[in-house]
């Protein structure tokens, strides 16, 4: 027996409601935002994670999916969309349209990691992004954008942490007063915090180990070390934000895992589905359109896990009833009457009802079954009787009341159902 791959699932038919819920409510929102949807391959040039993610990231080092393709190209499943969309809007001339451009996706991502609840190798995401628009204005709307979606679909427990990570002006600075908190702190640090102190110190402050933690407590705060601008705008950010009403925490150990990020970071967190408890994470990142080839061109987005919200609505009981129903189920006995009932179930659909008959020369009791395993809200028997007389019996399966109808008279059939 062939399996999936560790770390990949199967959405099945039970479950396809609650996606295609917060689906409909994503593009309903991003709607209402003035943004529009985006499609781009699941496959890149490995150089566009490498350079637009970042060389010394987790990402990149440890979790791409890289192959050669039979013409020796190295490509790598994309391990998230950002990147992948900054190339798009390049390659297609998009940074000349008006600004700000505002786009949304849903995507498949994939990161070689350690398979647990909430964290797997394929995963979705719906994410946006904002291009051209640098003030902290354009920040609180995204982040608006994702608090109305969380709102929409229900998702009550949740924190917004918020941060500034500096830009290239003041990160020095910050990262080297890191980098001597840390050497001096070196000792007790996990082994790949050890080599995070090399490559980007700023890691270490959101390593899970609790040693780390326990460390990175009393590290520089990146706030210390921002320059006036970057201070005045995430002043302006949380002025926003409370004028919008957001509540949210300012958080310094968001430093998020990529990049490219610059000044603001933000995750929305829920303590309702254990470890992987980061249902949304974003941020602006103004230098990586510039960074992949393209013009100076500012951006800020965000990504949440489609899983982690399923596991969070599913968590605090707010999923959505699901509806599996039938309208008509045409029960049949005989070749002629299983002929006349795909007509009758022909017109029954025109008219936009869910209608099924058999298609498996059962016994009528075995149909019925399946009626009924169907949800069936109708059935109707045809015969060679009622063939010829032109009248069957129309059952309502959950009061049992029969009614007569005439099966050559759809619409008075379709008044009966509807
Ligand atoms: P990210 O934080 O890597 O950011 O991922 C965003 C969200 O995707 C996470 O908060 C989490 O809900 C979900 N996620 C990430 N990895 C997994 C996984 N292995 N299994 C299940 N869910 C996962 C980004 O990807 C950025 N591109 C977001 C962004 C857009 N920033 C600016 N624009």
């Amino acid at each position: 027996m062939i399996q999936k791959p560790k770390g990949t699932f199967d959405i099945l038919p039970e479950e396809i409601p609650y996606w295609q819920f917060i689906e409909q409510k994503a593009r309903k929102v991003s709607r209402r935002f003035g943004f529009r949807e985006i499609r781009t391959p699941v496959f890149e040039a490995t150089e566009l994670f490498q350079r637009g993610v970042g060389n010394t990231t987790d990402v990149v080092q440890k979790e791409m999916y890289t192959f050669e393709d039979r013409d020796g190209r190295s490509l790598t499943l994309r391990p998230e969309g950002t990147a992948g969309i900054a190339r798009a809007i390049i390659e297609n001339g998009k940074c000349g349209d008006a600004m700000p451009l505002k786009l949304f996706y849903f995507i498949n991502c994939f990161r070689y990691e350690k398979p647990q609840a909430g964290r797997s190798r394929e995963f979705w995401q719906f994410g946006t992004e904002m291009y051209g628009a640098e003030t902290p204005e354009a920040d609180a709307e995204v982040i608006s954008l994702a608090h109305s979606l969380l709102k929409e679909i229900g998702l009550t427990e949740i924190t917004l942490h918020i941060n500034s990570i500096g830009c290239p002006n003041c990160r020095p600075t910050y990262r080297a007063a890191l980098k001597s908190y840390f050497e001096a702190n070196k000792e007790p640090l996990c082994d790949t915090c050890k080599g995070r102190l090399e490559t980007n110190p700023m890691r270490i402050l959101d390593c899970k180990s609790p040693i780390c933690k326990e460390i990175a407590k009393n590290a520089p705060k990146t706030f210390e070390h921002l320059c006036a601008d970057c201070s005045a705008h995430m002043d302006a950010l949380c002025a926003n934000l409370n004028a919008l009403n957001i509540p949210y925490e300012i958080d310094p150990n968001i430093v998020r895992g990529l990049d490219y990020y610059t000044r603001t970071v933000f995750e929305f967190i829920t303590p309702v589905i254990g470890a992987q408890s980061t249902v949304c994470g974003g941020g602006r990142y103004d230098g990586l359109v510039k960074e992949i080839g393209g013009p100076n061109l500012s951006g800020i987005g965000f990504a949440m896990g489609i899983t982690r919200l399923i596991l969070a609505l599913e968590a605090t009981g707010k999923l959505p009833a699901t509806d599996y129903e039938t309208d008509l189920y045409i029960a049949s006995m005989g070749k002629d009457a299983a002929k006349a009932a795909l007509t009758i179930a022909g017109a029954v659909r025109d008219a936009d009802l869910r209608c099924e008959s058999d298609l498996v020369s059962r016994s009528l009791k075995a149909q019925m079954k399946y009626a009924d395993k169907k949800g069936a809200r109708f059935t109707l028997i045809l015969g060679d009787n009622e063939l010829l007389s032109g009248k069957a019996n129309l059952k309502n399966m959950k009061t049992s009341e029969q009614t007569e109808v005439d099966i050559r008279n759809i619409p008075a059939l379709l008044s009966l159902i509807r």
